[in-house]
């Protein structure tokens, strides 16, 4: 028995034959490709934007400073906050891919102008909308925010140049959820 264990152990111990180590190497390589590849897939539909701030990725928030376009974001990103930026306009459906979304948050721009029609659209999660001190904000499309089922909140304020929300302003929103 003493022997046969041995004999066991000391074959085990040798050293392996050329081969092994070639096959070894060859699965380690396929396997560290894969995990290259599905880390590098993930990284890049998740990556932060150069332009922002991810440090709250675990709560999939991101807040961007001084953007002048929007930049692609995560497709998990929940939370948004853009401030002191530069937009020129809100495109239609510039959301529309984060299909988690469900706070926006754009606090002082110096150039938005305008909400255009769907700026807002189609965004199923989103619960919070709050667009302040957009300072030369003239315009909001009657249909810049539609299809939004479970917003609950909508503020739009501070905008010197909006002193009045035309009839009709905001289709498809109830007015309980709205401040101006
Ligand atoms: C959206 O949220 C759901 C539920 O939390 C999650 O399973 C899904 O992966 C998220 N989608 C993206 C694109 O992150």
């Amino acid at each position: 028995m003493l022997w046969t264990s041995r004999g066991l152990s000391r074959s085990y111990s040798e050293p392996p034959d050329s081969k092994q180590p070639s096959s070894m190497q060859m699965i380690t390589c396929v396997l560290f490709t894969l995990v290259t590849l599905h880390v590098s897939t993930a990284a890049e539909a998740d990556s932060c934007p150069a332009v922002c701030e991810c440090t709250e990725w675990k709560m999939h928030t991101i807040s961007c400073r001084d953007i002048d376009i929007l930049p692609r974001f995560p497709a998990g990103t929940e939370t948004l906050w853009l401030f002191e930026t530069r937009l020129t306009s809100v495109p239609a459906d510039a959301f529309a891919y984060l299909v988690n979304i469900s706070w926006i948050y754009i606090s002082v721009d110096v150039t938005l102008q305008r909400l255009e029609r769907h700026s807002f659209h189609s965004l199923k999660k989103i619960t919070h909308i709050q667009i302040r001190n957009a300072q030369i904000l003239t315009y909001i499309d009657p249909e810049a925010f539609k299809h939004l089922p479970n917003l609950k909140y909508l503020e739009i304020a501070d905008h010197p140049y909006i002193t009045e929300i035309p009839a009709n302003s905001f289709r498809g929103i109830t007015s309980d959820v709205l401040t101006v």
